[in-house]
């Protein structure tokens, strides 16, 4: 049996800011990272919350959040016991929030407390479409640990394009590549179906017509809002079809080097494409939809990877783990190290082709080299 569920609710435009308006709460914990108080979109939550509330903003989250963030997070979250729980940021600081309650709702739990607390997901980077799935990744040591539980995804999301005009270029690409990737592992997963196929390719085409206007120049709303949906409807198709090894990958180099998650997966992408043989068909897809030559599976194929070579280029993306500037030594040491991560990632599991130590290790090399 299959099960598809279409959660949460989504609130959406310029003025979604207002539904925080409605609430009645009296107690209200906001998980957050330093730049969103700092660029005071912090206060902008809090301008829209009744004036009679005690708000508690942790705000320690970094990029990549750690366990220890995440303990940090739980120590405030039950001496505060909020009514309302908001995470405001990129994947980093929802990932983290979701880290918290699901541990510290198992806390209270234990502590005979039933916490019936709302959890609504404001996301400022477009992005993870943290806000609308069931996935945390929290990194441990060395390691990023996907965890995923349906009591972690948001009860409300807010998708408010004014908070991605702040966002530097850089973190447009990376998190607008890692938009790409989402929809295209989840059109390609072993476990896709016609609905995450719409959502994922939506997503896709929307990409493929705004994300370099976005870059471009982030004030202008139209590509702004477009990318802001894309990012939403393709976490929608892969918490319900998965992802694939360019995720698994991702995060374990992610961690090991310190790659932004969403350039770690840009950086991949080319070479995930050209190694998931089972999936060429579902990849002329995409370019066919895009508009690209198709005219078989093998043309298609490699207009899209092309296509993403280009985008990569155009918006300054290595193309190497060689050009980001990883060490090769270091490189090479923790290649079994890499393996064991990826064969413990729930992102593996759905994905076109299953590899042989051997091809990964040939993909790895690939990856490194650049070639
Ligand atoms: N839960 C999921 O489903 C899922 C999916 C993919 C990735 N992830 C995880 O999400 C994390 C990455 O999240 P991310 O790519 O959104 O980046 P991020 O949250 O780490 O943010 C990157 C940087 O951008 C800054 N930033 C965020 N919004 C901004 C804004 N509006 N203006 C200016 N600066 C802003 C942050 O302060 C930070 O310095 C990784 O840990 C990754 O593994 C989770
Ligand atoms: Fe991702």
């Amino acid at each position: 049996m299959k099960t598809f569920g279409i959660k949460p609710d989504i609130k959406a435009g310029e003025d979604s800011l207002s539904f925080l308006k409605t609430l009645p709460y009296k107690k209200y914990f906001i998980v957050t990272d330093d730049m969103m108080v700092q660029l005071k979109l912090t206060d902008k939550i809090i301008e829209n919350l009744n004036s009679d509330c005690k708000i508690k903003i942790f705000s320690k989250v970094e990029p990549n959040p750690t366990v220890d963030i995440v303990q940090k997070g739980i120590v405030d979250f039950i001496t505060f016991e909020p009514e309302c729980v908001i995470a405001l940021g990129g994947g980093s600081p929802i990932d983290a929030c979701k880290g918290i309650l699901y541990f510290g709702d198992k806390i209270f739990n234990l502590l005979g407390k039933e916490n019936k607390r709302l959890f609504i997901a404001i996301p400022t980077t477009s992005g993870t479409g943290s806000e609308v799935t069931s996935y945390s990744v929290i990194t441990n040591g060395s390691s990023k640990i996907a965890l995923a539980d349906d009591k972690m995804l948001p009860n409300i999301a807010i998708l408010n394009p004014e908070f991605m005009k702040t966002l530097p270029k850089k973190v447009v690409a990376d998190t607008g590549m890692d938009v790409l990737t989402h929809a295209l592992e989840a059109y390609v997963s072993k476990n896709s179906n016609p609905i995450t196929d719409a959502m994922a390719m939506e997503a896709m085409k929307i990409i493929f017509e705004n994300l370099f206007d976005h870059y471009k120049d982030r004030s202008i709303l139209e590509p702004r809002e477009k990318v802001q949906y894309a990012s939403c409807m393709a976490g929608a198709a892969f918490n319900n079809s998965s992802l694939g090894i360019n995720h698994s990958i991702a995060h374990s180099i992610g961690a090991k080097f310190h790659i932004p998650h969403g350039r770690a997966n840009a950086i991949l992408l080319p070479y995930i494409i050209e190694v998931n043989s089972n999936a060429d068909i579902r990849y002329a897809k995409v370019a066919h939809a895009l508009g690209l030559p198709a005219s078989s599976a093998a043309e298609g194929k490699c207009a899209l990877k092309t296509w993403i070579e280009i985008m990569k280029e155009k918006m300054g993306i290595q193309k190497s783990l060689k050009e980001y500037g990883v060490d090769f030594e270091e490189f090479r040491k923790l290649i079994p190290d890499i393996l064991i991560d990826i064969k413990k990632d729930i992102c593996t599991t759905y994905n076109p082709n299953q590899l042989s130590d051997e091809e990964y290790i040939r993909l790895l090399l690939k990856v490194y080299y650049g070639e």
